[in-house]
């Protein structure tokens, strides 16, 4: 749509021939012969994008008029018509917030060309703040996006594990699922809920370092194999070192299989030196790991795996995470059907962080 220009110039044939020729040009042209209409006329209609005007007219002054737009409207572009005597006001207009100057006489071309300069500048100025404005969303939007795309590299690295190994199937999934309605009943702050999620969607990755054979090995295994099986937790946390800058999840990853009276590993930790994500991610391993077939067993009950898990509080596991965890077992898994849209509601976190968390819930419900 075409500009609308608003001309103030006392002399009338000066003010013709402007509007004359900017019409020419397609632009919506509206004359006034002092400041005092001009003011009037852009109280009246806030659509004019741009005002040329005289500098010395009878009345208010060209310069008086441009301060009170200035206050009144800042996005118009102005520009100042002056004689050649009267350059140094002209100037002074810029510093006052007017965009250009054209010096009488002029010629109507130089005219267009400021006219569309001015345009142009007023452009340029209105996207620019409109971008200082969006910045905020759109750097928002673009996060959401790149936590979309990095949990999903995620997921496909856990499932090339998954179709390696039978048993992990579904299992970081689950595993992810049991720890974080742990850290939620423990009351944990949302970004430790955060960084429990992924390790828990990644604490296993590092089976993908060891041979498909003993991952999938009915019989019991030798003590290398065992060594060898052991070793997991570290492949997983160098694995995910390059891609996972956070150390935090690192650590919840690297030390998921340590126990809390010290004997477990990689490194033998104990009690509160294990990292709080890692002592859950525990209870929750042992619990999927109980519940589901392995080549050796099939799958145990939950009231079995109560009972083995609170058998081994304060000995693998951390009693303060073991409460949490039986608090949540008892309400998820005793048919109290109810509590998994109240789950949902009050984990929304969880909802934006992994889309398909609900489906993976109504999944598990078997
Ligand atoms: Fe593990």
């Amino acid at each position: 749509m075409a500009a609308s220009i608003l001309i103030v110039e006392d002399e009338p044939s000066v003010r013709e021939i402007l509007c004359w020729r900017l019409s020419e040009e397609g632009y919506r042209c509206v004359t006034v012969p002092s400041a005092r209409e001009a003011l009037q006329a852009l109280e009246g209609d806030a659509g004019f994008e741009l005002m040329i005007s005289d500098i010395r007219m009878p009345g208010m002054s060209g310069v008086d008029l441009l301060k009170s737009v200035r206050t009144m409207m800042q996005d118009m572009a102005v520009v100042m018509v002056t004689a050649v005597s009267d350059v140094n006001t002209a100037i002074e207009t810029l510093r006052l917030g007017a965009y250009d100057y054209i010096t009488k006489p002029f010629n109507l071309d130089e005219v267009c060309i400021a006219v569309e300069r001015a345009l142009e500048k007023r452009e340029l100025i209105l996207r620019n703040r409109d971008y200082q404005l969006h910045l905020e969303e759109k750097v928002e939007e673009q996060t959401r996006e790149l936590r979309v795309l990095y949990l999903d590299a995620f997921k496909s690295l856990v499932s090339a594990l998954e179709a390696k190994d039978k048993y992990t199937e579904g299992h970081s999934r689950r595993v992810t699922i049991y720890a974080v309605l742990i850290a939620r009943k423990m009351g944990l702050a949302p970004e430790i809920i955060h960084k429990i999620h992924l390790a828990g969607l990644m604490h296993d990755i590092g089976k993908i370092g060891i041979p498909e054979t003993l991952l999938n090995k009915s019989g019991a295994l030798t003590p290398e194999e065992y060594s060898s099986l052991n070793r997991h937790p570290i492949i997983s946390a160098r694995i995910l070192r390059p891609i996972l800058r956070d150390p935090e999840v690192l650590d919840f990853v690297r030390h998921h299989h340590e126990n809390f009276d010290g004997s477990g590993g990689p490194e033998g930790l104990a009690g509160e030196e294990i990292p709080l994500g890692a002592r859950i991610l525990a209870v929750a391993d042992a619990f999927d790991a109980i519940t589901s077939d392995r080549p050796y067993r099939e799958a145990g009950t939950v009231p079995f795996a109560l009972v083995e898990i609170t058998r081994n509080s304060g000995i693998q596991f951390d009693p303060q995470v073991v409460a949490a965890f039986r608090e949540f077992v008892v309400e998820y898994f005793t048919g109290v059907e109810y509590l998994r849209p109240v789950v949902m509601r009050i984990f929304p976190e969880l909802q934006s962080s992994s889309p398909d968390f609900e489906q993976v819930l109504a999944q598990e419900k078997s």
